[in-house]
């Protein structure tokens, strides 16, 4: 048996990255997955993968709307939902303030903090009737960037922290019912894609100077994988975390162990 058997799970962002990991291993933990994904390219692949475990809606989590499309869709695909998964996230390619003019910031900002914050907002909301019937479960994908400072840039790190305070307001006052919870990833080789205002202005690095980035700046000395992070998203979701609520589970080599030195 698997700790989520006859589970139905809706996680945003599911498309790639971390997202489809937790996808993979929810559904090896037994469960059926809606995924709510911007692309449809990349939902077309997780069908052709998962065949009839998913089922994939096609929408944008800064829209009320396609977040209610996709809990009727998972409901009335697989009849109830137990957990909401709020995965999807763009970056700011560690934009500093001194970066940015005036005008770059009011677009970057609508482009971050809708999709970071507004997201998980709206995805709550929809899903919220269907999960107080099932006393469900809600993990956000938070970040070492919901801590400290550097793990992005100024709006990704604002957005991150926004984050990390719904996440503790929203445990507050869906408790009893539903259990809110995080997982705060450090940097993990996904192709996280920077907001379409700041992309002139950034240059991806390649995927060797990245884990090279990421090792050095953990006491584990390691880059993340997207698999590393999947079995704290099983046990948030699953029974076995049934007296935790508000809590995050740090997966990031260590970030709060870094010392002064
Ligand atoms: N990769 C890292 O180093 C890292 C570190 C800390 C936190 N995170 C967080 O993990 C989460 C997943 O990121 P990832 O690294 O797997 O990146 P990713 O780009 O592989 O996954 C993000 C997914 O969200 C989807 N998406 C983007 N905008 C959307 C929108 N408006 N509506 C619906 N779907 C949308 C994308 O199509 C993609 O499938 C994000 O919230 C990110 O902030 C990532």
């Amino acid at each position: 048996m698997g700790w989520l058997q006859n589970k139905t799970a809706l996680i945003t962002g599911g498309g790639s990255g971390i997202g489809r990991a937790v996808v993979k291993r929810f559904i090896q933990e037994g469960a059926k997955v809606c995924i709510l994904d911007i692309s449809e390219s990349k939902l077309q692949s997780l069908n052709d993968e998962f065949g009839s475990d998913v089922i994939s809606v096609c929408g944008d989590v800064r829209h009320f709307e396609d977040n209610q499309r996709a809990v009727s869709v998972a409901v009335e695909t697989f009849g109830k939902l137990d957990h909401l998964v709020l995965n999807a996230g763009i970056f700011d390619g560690f934009k500093k303030l001194t970066d940015l003019s005036p005008e770059v910031i009011e677009k970057a900002y609508h482009e971050i903090l809708d999709i970071n914050v507004k997201g998980c907002l709206l995805g709550v909301k929809a899903a919220l009737p269907e999960l107080k019937k099932r006393k469900g479960t809600i993990i956000f994908s938070v970040s070492g960037a919901s801590f400290y400072p550097d793990g992005g840039g100024v709006l990704y790190t604002a957005s991150k922290h926004a984050e990390l305070g719904l996440l503790r307001q929203m445990a507050f006052e869906l408790a009893p019912d539903i259990r809110v919870n995080g997982v705060a990833l450090g940097g993990t080789i996904t192709e996280l894609s920077v907001a379409p205002s700041l992309k002139p202005y950034y240059s991806a690095p390649s995927v060797n100077d990245k884990k090279e980035s990421i090792r050095n700046r953990n006491p584990l000395k390691m880059f993340m994988e997207p698999e590393h992070h999947v079995a704290s998203y099983v046990l948030l979701a699953s029974d076995q975390s049934q007296a935790i609520t508000g809590e995050v589970i740090s997966s990031d080599g260590g970030l709060g162990v870094r010392g002064l030195s």
